[in-house]
């Protein structure tokens, strides 16, 4: 067979263009992954976090932000609220937690033992709680609720019954209730 002399049809012409447009392709896909891995980052949104935290779960009762005075939900100077929690096999610490619609919510969680699931039901948050680090994710519920709060990793034979609860209240309700704890837990309803 006998190839076209070499110019504007020819085939290696032909190869070059398709190569030229095929590598631009892959290269515009290769840089939209490294943008949305880089903004993915900046907003904690992945899982490992970018931020990693370290807590030593032998201790986790002993010592820091995770003891049990600590945990739960704390109205912060700034008006936002912050929530620590644990999870531990086969129960969350604490088991209900207590929260107001309409404000900035940061939670901060690890686990005591093995990895266990953190996922709110109806709204962004889904974590893993991994031994020896903190999770944390940021969160705001536009309406008062009962979620439910299932764990959704494997974590053993008592797996299916590690379940929590997140309550919403107006923030009117919170506030007066935060006047005088400085830890809150959910309220009878
Ligand atoms: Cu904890 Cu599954």
């Amino acid at each position: 067979m006998t190839l076209p002399p070499a110019g504007k049809n020819s085939a290696e012409h032909v190869a070059a263009g398709a190569e030229r447009r095929w590598a631009t392709v892959s290269l515009v896909i290769l840089l939209l992954l490294v943008v949305m891995a880089a903004i993915a980052g900046a907003h904690q949104a992945i899982m490992p976090q970018a931020k990693v935290e370290t807590v030593d779960p032998r201790s986790l009762h002993i010592s820091g932000e995770f003891t049990e005075g600590n945990l739960g939900s704390a109205l912060q100077p700034d008006g936002s609220v912050m929530v620590r929690a644990i999870g531990q096999q086969y129960s969350f610490t604490p088991q209900c937690i207590l929260v107001p619609k309409d404000t900035p919510v940061t939670i901060r969680a690890t686990s005591a033992d093995v990895v266990h699931g953190f996922l709110i039901e109806n709204s962004n948050v889904n974590l893993m709680l991994v031994p020896g680090y903190i999770s944390t994710a940021s969160t705001r519920f536009s309406r008062t609720a009962n979620l439910t709060m299932p764990c959704h990793e494997f974590c053993g034979v008592g797996h299916e019954g590690m379940w929590g609860r997140i309550q919403v209240i107006d923030k009117a309700a919170f506030l007066k209730l935060a006047a005088n704890q400085r830890r809150l837990s959910c309220v009878a309803q």
